[in-house]
């Protein structure tokens, strides 16, 4: 068995910092935890897309866990795929330099025994950067190279919400006809597992004969209407030949915050729009 720990959305600033007790109950958590790597799914900060202190603070922030960290991006740090929900804060080059300069990868492979997980770069599919292309190529050449293991695809949105069908684009999950691609790719490979993070919620679904994990923020609870259990917490996951068991960890003293009263109830409209509070961290 091999276990991985997967952190997801903790929208981290070192000028808002709501969130930041939450983190570090989860790294503390996380590191009593003996796991082969600890995935942090996206959405690290709170305006990646256009502050290098933020995407500097949470490159920090990912120091501090024990072992192979693999991060991936998500649109809170270097913006959405078109048409996007803030058409301020869409991909672009320098955004993804910004993630390149401070994180490292946006995309990886990590082994364990009998399974194949590839993490790769969601805010891609549909951008029509060159490195949706890139990443589409490295995905082929990484699925063709995992015959024989089981495969699980980690990104930060989901592919879809209830069904693949789902014709119209939606900010929750990728768009339909990158979608489409994506899955036909998926689909060359023995794919059991798509593990994703941005609805903070958690829910556990196969759909078609695909397990679709959605693991909660470490932030706030998600308040789109959709299924799922929107209390936060993170994720360990247990690879044992088919079987992949899911313990939601919920530390003591860990807030599912309100994302609206945050937010004063419609009186700003984007965090970063809040008066700084910076988090309190000790020296
Ligand atoms: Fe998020
Ligand atoms: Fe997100």
């Amino acid at each position: 068995m091999t276990r991985v720990i997967v952190l997801s959305d903790p929208h981290l600033s070192p000028t808002h910092g709501f969130f930041w007790p939450n983190w570090q109950l989860a790294c503390d958590a996380a590191s009593r935890i003996e796991a082969a790597c600890t995935i942090v799914n996206g959405d690290l900060c709170i305006d990646g897309p256009d502050s290098d202190a933020e995407m500097e603070f949470a490159a920090r922030a990912l120091a501090a866990l024990p072992g192979t960290v693999l991060p991936l991006p998500g649109n809170h740090d270097i913006g959405d795929e078109p048409p996007g929900q803030d058409p301020n804060q869409i991909v672009d080059e320098p955004r993804l330099t910004r993630w390149d300069n401070a994180i490292g990868a946006d995309r990886w492979r990590f082994q364990l025994d009998g399974w194949t997980l590839l993490g790769v770069n969601a805010q891609l599919f549909g951008s029509g950067l060159a490195r949706e292309t890139e990443q589409n190529d490295w995905l082929d050449a990484m699925l063709t190279d995992s015959k024989g293991d089981r495969v699980a695809l980690v990104l930060h949105k989901p592919l879809f919400v209830e069904s693949p069908d789902e014709a119209l684009p939606s900010p929750a999950c990728l768009c339909p006809a990158p979608r489409g691609e994506l899955i036909q790719r998926l689909c060359k490979a023995d794919i059991r597992l798509v593990v994703s993070g941005h609805l903070h919620a958690h829910r556990d679904r196969s759909i078609d004969g695909l397990r679709h994990l959605w693991v909660p923020s470490l932030a706030f609870s998600g308040s789109h209407g959709f299924d799922g259990d929107g209390r936060c917490g993170f994720a360990v996951l247990d690879f044992d030949g088919d079987h992949v068991g899911v313990e939601i960890v919920r530390p003591e003293g860990l807030v599912s915050h309100d994302l609206a009263a945050i937010k004063q109830h419609g009186r700003y409209r984007f965090l970063r729009e809040i008066p700084p509070s910076p988090p309190r961290i000790a020296a």
